[in-house]
C-alpha cells in the first residue's frame, strides 16, 4: 500500500508517498480502509526526531496518528467491531497518512455516528480526547473562570468549547482574524497573543485572576508565567511539562500523554454529529499532496486542524 513514509530521522520536505506493507490485525485490533488523516504536532516531532528521548520512531515511520475509515480486517478476541463499520480513532505510530493502518479497540478508537463525515470525523481524536482529558485533570466547574492559551490551535478550539459546555467563563487567545470566530465558539473574551502581553491583558480583564489556566503553548519556565495569571490558589493544566511547584498556592497539572476513559471518543463523535461541538478543518489535502500538508501544517497558521484526504 502507499504511505506517508520517513525512513529515518530528518527534514519534513523529505517525506515521500512510498510502498510500505499493508498491516494486518493482531489480537485485539481491527484493520482501517482509511478514507481521511489529521495532522498533530507530535507528527512533526516523531519525523524530525525533536522529540526522540521521550517519543523515539521506529522506522520507517508511517506520518499520522488520528484517522477515520472503515474496517476492512477484525483481529481475534475484538469484539463491537464487524466489516464494513465506519470509525474514528487514534493509531499512534501504527500511521494514519496511508490507504490503510491498524487500531486498537479501545478508548481510543469509536464508531462514527451517522452524520459526521470522515474529515471532520479524522479531525477528532488526538485533538479532542486531550482537551477532555485535561479539563477533567483539572476539575474544571460550572461557574469558574478559564483562560485557554493556543485556543486556535487543535486542541484549544476543542477545550475553549468544552469548557463553555461545562458553564464556565472561558477567555481565549485568539488573533484579531480568528476573534469572532472563537467568540461564536463560547469565548466570553479573546486576547490577541500578537498584540499583547497574554497574562497582563488577561488580569486586566479579570483583576483577581482566573481560576484555571489550560496553556497548551508553553513549557517549562513559560508555564510559572503562565500561571500569573491565575488566583491565588488557583490551577494550571498543560499537555507540556513545567514547574513541580507555582507561586501563590497554584496547583500545577500536568499531563504526560491523554488518558481517555471509555466513551470519551464516542461522545466527542456524537457532539460533532448533532452539532453541538463544531470541528474547524482549516485546510485539507489529497492524499497526493500530503507532503504540503505537513509543510504548512509546520509553517503557516492554520486555524483548527489540517486534514489528508485518502482516495
Ligand atoms: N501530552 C499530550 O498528551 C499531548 C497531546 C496532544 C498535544 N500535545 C502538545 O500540546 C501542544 C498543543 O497541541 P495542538 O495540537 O493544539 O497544537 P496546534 O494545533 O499546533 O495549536 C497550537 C496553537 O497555539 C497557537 N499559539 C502559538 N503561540 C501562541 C502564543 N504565544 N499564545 C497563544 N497561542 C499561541 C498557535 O497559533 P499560530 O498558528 O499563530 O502559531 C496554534 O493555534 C503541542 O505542543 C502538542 O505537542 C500534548
Amino acid at each position: 500500500m502507499k504511505a506517508l513514509v520517513a525512513t529515518e530521522y530528518q527534514p519534513l520536505d523529505r517525506l515521500t508517498l512510498a510502498d510500505v506493507p499493508t498491516p494486518s490485525a493482531g489480537p485485539g485490533q481491527v484493520v482501517l480502509k482509511v478514507e481521511a488523516a489529521a495532522l498533530n504536532p507530535l507528527d512533526l516531532m516523531l519525523v524530525t526526531g525533536a522529540a526522540k528521548e521521550l517519543y523515539p520512531a521506529e522506522h520507517p515511520l508511517v506520518v499520522g496518528m488520528d484517522v477515520a475509515g472503515t474496517v476492512a480486517e477484525v483481529g481475534p478476541g475484538v469484539t463491537g467491531y464487524t466489516l464494513g463499520d465506519r470509525v474514528l480513532g487514534f493509531v499512534g505510530q501504527a500511521g494514519s497518512v496511508a490507504e490503510y493502518t491498524v487500531a486498537t479497540a479501545g478508548p481510543r478508537l469509536a464508531h462514527r455516528p451517522d452524520g459526521l463525515d470522515g474529515v471532520r470525523a479524522a479531525a477528532i481524536p488526538e485533538s479532542g480526547m486531550t482537551a477532555v482529558c485535561l479539563l477533567r485533570a483539572v476539575g474544571l466547574r460550572a461557574g469558574e473562570s478559564v483562560l485557554v492559551i493556543g485556543a486556535t490551535g487543535g486542541i484549544g478550539l476543542y477545550a475553549v468549547q468544552l469548557a463553555h459546555a461545562l458553564g464556565a467563563r472561558v477567555v481565549a487567545t485568539a488573533t484579531e482574524a480568528d476573534a469572532s470566530y472563537v467568540r461564536e465558539l463560547g469565548a466570553a473574551e479573546t486576547v490577541d497573543y500578537r498584540a499583547a502581553d497574554v497574562v497582563e491583558e488577561t488580569l486586566r480583564r479579570v483583576p483577581d485572576g482566573v481560576d484555571v489556566v489550560v496553556d497548551l503553548v508553553n513549557r517549562g519556565e513559560g508555564l510559572a508565567g503562565s500561571a500569573r495569571a491565575a488566583l491565588p490558589g488557583g490551577r494550571l493544566v498543560s499537555p507540556l511539562f513545567g514547574p513541580a511547584a507555582l507561586d501563590r498556592g497554584v496547583t500545577p497539572v500536568y499531563i504526560g500523554s491523554f488518558d481517555p476513559e471509555p466513551g470519551d471518543l464516542e461522545d466527542l463523535a456524537r457532539r460533532a454529529a448533532d452539532g453541538s461541538l463544531r470541528v474547524e478543518i482549516g485546510a485539507r489535502y489529497p492524499f497526493t499532496d500530503a507532503v504540503r500538508a505537513v509543510a504548512d501544517f509546520a509553517g503557516k497558521h492554520i486555524r483548527g486542524k489540517v486534514v489528508v484526504t485518502v482516495p
